[in-house]
């Protein structure tokens, strides 16, 4: 089954092992990330952020990010993904002195070769850390008005929402367009429809990430769907957060019965204990989803990515072949 996902953080793909080698590559102690069992371990949101950080700060390198993209683009292709969105931020490389330029060179190199090995087509999204604050996001919205990048497509902010206001990034934003990038925005994920709200008069983004709070507030509701914005759904991450209890009770279904577009991804796969196939799986099995409806989660997603029509266009024929041939 072809997949499409357009919300994933490139340090939060890294797989334990994988941050264990580098921080031994870099000698760099994060042993204790570690739980027991040799996985990530951390309790609330804010300590995932920290927990992300940290794991973050043992990439150093181009050669670091190649490994890294190239590691889960390989796997996640293996379960069907043709299309990847990636999060990437300028300030996790900014922390360790590794150059804009430096850094994107090597994640470009590993989507090329992942393309040219499996094709896989993949795209970054450039993004700000909310909770470092508007001036560091205008930093990094400069970065692409400075070094234009055919794969950079998109402009993004993630981090903690409960930390200052959607217009402090107004500026970043109109930067990030200045530059030719298209918009989402991580809303509703921790905080409520104000938040949705708040970031939809400030940022007019296209697409929110998350945005799983929208149902609590039906004028909003009305508001997304007729804005014709699409939500990236996580379920595995929210749940894995704690704001619902499992796959069942997640308001995927719920986005679709109202009309909603709404697509899948994984945000933070082995922070989460998934991968893009598990999410389209326990969705499929949680929901009673037919495949058809299936499909349409990666249809929305190639509807909404930021990619040239060219490619779009092209990874549509891809899909419909497939339902064609098997639904
Ligand atoms: N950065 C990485 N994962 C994130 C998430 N789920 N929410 C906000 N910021 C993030
Ligand atoms: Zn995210």
């Amino acid at each position: 089954m072809p997949l499409a996902e357009l919300h994933c953080h490139i340090e939060g793909t890294i797989a334990p092992d994988m941050a264990r080698k580098l921080a031994k590559r870099h000698k760099v102690k994060i042993s204790h990330i570690f739980g027991p069992d040799g996985n990530y371990q951390w309790s609330t949101f804010p300590e995932f952020l920290k927990t992300y950080d940290t794991v973050s700060s043992v990439v150093c390198t181009p050669e670091d990010y190649y490994d890294i993209a190239f590691d889960y683009l390989t796997r996640a292709a293996k379960e069907g993904l043709i299309y990847s969105e990636m999060f990437v931020s300028s300030e996790h490389p900014e922390d360790v002195g590794l150059s804009f330029d430096a850094f994107l060179d090597g994640v470009s190199a590993a989507l090329d070769d992942v393309e040219a090995k499996t094709g896989l087509v993949g795209r970054l999204i450039l993004t700000a850390i909310r909770h470092r604050g508007p001036e560091r996001a205008e930093r990094t919205a400069r970065n692409a008005q400075l070094h234009p990048h055919e794969k950079v497509v998109g402009f993004g902010l993630a981090g903690d929402e409960n930390q200052f206001e959607p217009k402090d990034f107004v500026r970043a934003y109109e930067m990030a367009s200045d530059a030719g990038l298209r918009r989402t925005a991580h809303a509703g994920e921790v905080a409520g429809p104000e938040s949705i709200r708040a970031t939809l008069d400030a940022l007019h983004p296209e697409r929110l990430g998350h945005g799983v709070r929208l149902l609590e507030d039906a004028d909003l509701v009305s508001r997304v769907k007729d804005g014709g914005v699409t939500l990236e759904l996580c379920p595995g991450s929210n749940i894995a957060i704690g704001i619902f209890d499992s796959y069942e009770t997640h308001p995927v279904k719920a986005f679709l019965d109202q009309g909603i577009k709404v697509t899948l991804s994984t945000d933070d796969p082995p922070f989460f204990h998934t991968t893009i196939g598990q999410e389209y799986a326990a969705v499929e099995v949680a929901h009673g989803l037919s495949r058809r409806d299936m499909m349409q989660f990666t249809l929305n997603s190639i509807d909404a990515a930021f990619c040239d029509e060219k490619t779009r266009k092209r990874l549509r024929a891809l899909v419909e072949t497939w339902i064609r041939k098997n639904i």
